[in-house]
């Protein structure tokens, strides 16, 4: 098989998108554009990828990494696309090979697509392939000018286009594979005499041309892919074709969202079959929902395993490890470090940080539960406090098995309510409860009978 090598174009600084951060680097769910190219490329089985970056190099680099396949070198100034190619020439003029040049700004294109392309490309034997597409609105791209025989001739840019070139619909979409010398030849001669004093790596098909050689064009039907991101509306298009594909995915693997267009799902979450997503849901980072755990409306989750057949309404969870059968919410708040066992109840206006939950405990309503372990069938009544801060230090609180925290409570930590025992209502506990015992610390009631009518007289 014949050599492959990539050239990313990455050093754009990206007037359009009127930002401080790095065109390539703003995050389309949550991953830097030029990240989603870099990982779709590889798939493409290259022996050298080369990325060409500019203004805010070290930034794309940490975010890509650099290696022995994957190399960066920089364009100084961004004087065009086709100046951007000949940054790589040092590393890939001599090579025998086909090169695939792809756009940093181009996240939604698929390995798959790549693959395409270059299949179509080694079949024609050509010189140059343009990965373009049929569009509507062919606005802000360049256009594929075909002949009367309906070959290649040439890609002309929106702004040097005539009247009937901007009527065409068949864009150049920014990725191209090309005869690896052929294309380091033929740079040499772009010249910047256009509209915009750029030099237009799109020129080196017509200059292939003059040269006699094949230059083709592989149409693909995915014109939702190869969306070029300039600026922040076409950012946010990214995000809805990215966002709908991974809800697709998992609908096709069995889970059910009641609203697609209002429910998002990171690139990395694990969902099984069966789990069902009301609107409003927002699943992000490692997290994993297992079988018939129902999420939302209205629930963000970010970084959490939740076991099967548990319930989060209305709720905020991260960073957290959640069992089976548990109901959380509405309106809790679990912070990261719980680690939250089976058929537990959390429920409203409850946070939890950092704390160990037994299973089938409940923690109701209203509480704060940080830094504790609570063990399993306690019950933490309404409005509990455990006071793990004293200003300085963080301390623990432990709850063991079967334990009953009477409403109001404040437990302050560190502290250990016994086995069994019973916190008595608007408690302050600050020692610590033997098991099976009850435990008062309020100041004891006094009725003082009649006194109220004898105030109001
Ligand atoms: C480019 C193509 C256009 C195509 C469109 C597809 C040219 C001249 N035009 O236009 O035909 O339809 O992409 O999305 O190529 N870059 C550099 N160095 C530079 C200039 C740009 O690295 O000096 C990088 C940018 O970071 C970007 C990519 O090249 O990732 C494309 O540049 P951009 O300015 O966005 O080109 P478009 O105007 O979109
Ligand atoms: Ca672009």
């Amino acid at each position: 098989m014949k050599k492959r090598y990539a050239v990313i174009l990455a050093a754009g600084q990206g007037t359009r998108m009127k930002s401080k951060l790095y065109k390539v680097l703003h995050p389309v769910m949550g991953r830097p554009m030029v990240q989603h190219v870099m990982n779709q490329i590889k798939t493409a089985n290259l022996d050298q990828i080369v990325t060409v970056v500019g203004f805010g190099a070290e930034a794309v680099e940490e975010k890509i990494g650099n290696g022995n396949e994957s190399k960066f070198v920089i364009q100084e100034e961004q004087l065009g696309t086709g100046h951007a190619v000949q940054q790589a020439e040092a590393l890939l003029k001599d090579k025998e090979g086909t090169t695939i040049v792809v756009c940093g700004d181009t996240p939604l294109i698929t390995g798959q697509t790549f693959q395409e392309l270059f299949d179509h490309h080694e079949q024609e034997n050509a010189s140059a392939t343009i990965l373009s597409t049929k569009v509507d609105n062919p606005t802000g791209y360049g256009r594929v000018i075909r002949n009367n025989t309906g070959e290649v001739e040439r890609i002309v840019e929106q702004k040097d286009a005539s009247e009937s070139e901007l009527n065409v619909k068949e864009i150049n979409t920014g990725t191209y594979c090309f005869d690896n010398k052929s294309l380091f030849r033929a740079l040499k001669e772009v010249s910047n005499e256009n509209a915009q004093g750029e030099y237009y790596l799109p020129d080196v098909i017509e200059i292939l041309r003059g040269h006699d050689k094949k230059v083709s064009a592989f149409s693909t039907p995915n014109e939702e892919e190869t969306l070029g991101v300039n600026d922040r509306v076409a950012l946010a298009q990214a995000e809805k074709v990215m966002k709908n594909r991974v809800n697709e995915k998992h609908m096709r693997n069995g889970v059910t969202i009641i609203d697609p267009n209002n429910t998002y799902i990171g690139l990395d979450v694990i969902i099984e079959q069966d789990v069902l997503i009301h609107p409003g849901s927002i699943i992000k980072g490692n997290s994993i929902i297992k079988t018939n755990a129902e999420i939302g409306p209205h629930s963000e989750i970010v970084n959490c395993t939740v076991g099967d057949g548990t319930v989060i309404h209305q709720s905020v969870a991260s960073d957290s490890q959640i069992g089976s059968n548990t109901k959380i919410g509405p309106y809790a708040n679990i912070r990261p470090s719980a680690s939250i066992g089976n058929k537990v109840k959390i429920g409203n206006f409850v946070e939890v940080k950092k704390s160990v939950i037994g299973d089938e405990s409940k923690v109701s309503h209203l509480s704060y539960i940080g830094d504790a372990e609570i063990g399993t069938n306690v019950n933490v009544g309404c409005g509990t406090i455990t006071v793990n801060y004293d200003g300085k230090n963080k301390h623990l609180t432990k709850i063991e098995d079967d334990a009953f925290i009477g409403c109001n409570s404040n437990l302050v930590a560190p502290i250990t309510i016994g086995k069994g025992s019973f916190v008595a209502a608007g408690s302050t506990i600050t020692k610590n409860v033997p098991e099976d015992s009850l435990s008062v610390a309020r100041a004891r009631q006094e009725n003082k009978e009649g006194y109220a009518k004898r105030l109001k007289n």
